[in-house]
């Protein structure tokens, strides 16, 4: 195992986007997201791996199969392709690890398999996805599902960020084209398969023998946009009978979600909220906060939502106040490969089988091109939060593992 030389390649990459925190602040187009791109193509190069932007600005590093008959020399895209990768974008203060490991390990399992001399049948290609996180968009995936054609191209054009800027406008800063965002079928129809590796975000490999683990499935999830409205008014003068507080609303919806999550064994967050005019000696006039919701099934899910709602709604009536829901992304449950799976797992010596409770751009690639992914161990358990972690030697075997795992459909 390379632990040095995931540690020397991780440097250059760990920094980027740190903040004061300790967290990392990566939002797609912005100047982290731009250096780590930029990056990606000084890789590509380093390596003589052709570098491809597409449609919807996600980037590839394409290693063509020794023998050239297999890429049609009409068509511009490998087919029988064997990809590999992840997301470089973060949540706000989100960890080191999820998503650029994925994109590391990928070039460096690259460099273990030509360092063993391996002659890959199959082109094989590295991926980095656009806003996968969501973190500044609002809707998660966001590259991988225009891709897919999940997302209306003219939708996602007009997503803003907290401040107010669409993604059009965001993209044309950076460079990058918005005109060309849509479906790209048929660069998913050339694809064998896509496999990526991510940090563990829990604690079920703890312990274990095994630093590395294959996905089983993906619990169903979404985002929701609650908006509270009611009248704002002086914090002083205004008598508590009068007021139409929806500052009130919203607390108890906080409480609600996880009631509703507990009753039907899911989870469910309030971990957003935006309030108007947000002055310490006004009542709120609105108030809008995001529900993230999941569950190990669609029924379960569909059971937190619809208490969730009706519990709200009675309650907005009590406070003289509205509620409105609506759904920014909606994920159905991922069931991965299952052949895939049993096959690295068995490839890997046993390796460990879990679901999760996460989103990935592998989740939405799953409903067109065989898919699986590797968790590489987490001793803290924790994500999206700067206490994620993983040690060089976990994050070098899950080099080698994904090495294995792509000589293997390959080679
Ligand atoms: C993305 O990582 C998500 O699961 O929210
Ligand atoms: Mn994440
Ligand atoms: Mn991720
Ligand atoms: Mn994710």
């Amino acid at each position: 195992m390379d632990t040095d030389g995931f540690r020397r390649l991780w440097n250059e990459v760990e920094p980027v986007g740190r903040a004061d925190s300790g967290g990392y602040v990566r939002f797609s187009w912005t100047e982290p997201d731009l250096v780590l791109r930029r990056w990606f193509l000084a890789q590509a190069k380093l390596r003589g791996l052709r570098y491809e932007e597409d449609r919807n600005g996600n980037l590839y590093a394409w290693w063509y199969a020794e023998k050239e008959e297999v890429v049609d020399p009409d068509r511009p895209r490998p087919h029988g392709a064997v990809l590999t990768g992840s997301h470089f974008d973060s949540v706000p203060h989100g960890g080191a690890y999820d998503g650029p490991l994925g994109i590391v390990a990928a070039f460096l399992a690259v460099d273990r398999l030509r360092a063993a001399g391996a002659h890959p049948k199959r082109p094989i290609g590295i991926a980095a996805f656009t806003e996968e996180e969501g973190g500044r968009f609002g809707v998660p995936c966001l590259g991988s599902r225009l891709m897919a054609g999940v997302i209306d191209p003219d939708r996602a054009r007009l997503l803003t960020d907290p401040d107010g800027v669409t993604l059009a406008e965001a993209m044309l800063e950076a460079g990058a084209d918005p005109a060309t965002l849509g479906p790209d079928p048929e660069r998913l129809e050339h694809l064998a398969a896509f496999v990526e590796l991510h940090i563990e975000q829990g604690r079920a490999l703890d312990g274990s023998e095994s630093p590395v683990a294959v996905a089983s499935a993906i619990w169903p999830h979404g985002r929701w946009r609650v908006t509270f409205t009611g009248e704002a008014d002086h914090a002083g003068t205004t008598r508590l009978p009068d007021r139409r507080d929806p500052m009130l609303t919203f607390a108890f919806a906080v409480l609600a979600a996880r009631k509703e999550a507990r009753l039907a064994g899911g989870v469910a967050t309030v971990g957003r909220v935006e309030v108007e005019p947000n002055a310490t000696n006004a009542i709120a006039a609105t108030v809008t906060a995001w529900l993230d919701a999941r569950a190990p099934d669609e029924a379960v899910l569909g059971e937190i939502l619809s208490g969730f709602e009706s519990k709200v709604t009675e309650r907005a009536g009590r406070d003289g106040t509205s509620v409105r829901i609506t759904a920014e992304s909606e994920t159905p449950i991922v069931e991965f490969d299952a052949s895939l799976r049993d096959r690295i797992a068995a490839l890997l010596g046993g390796a460990p089988v879990l679901p999760t409770a996460a989103g990935h751009d592998a989740g939405v690639l799953s409903a067109h091109v065989p898919t699986a992914m590797l968790f590489v161990r987490n001793p803290t358990g924790v994500s999206h939060a700067p206490g994620e972690s993983a040690s060089d030697e976990d994050c070098a075997a899950g080099v080698e593992a994904l090495a294995a795992v792509l000589r293997e459909l390959a080679c």
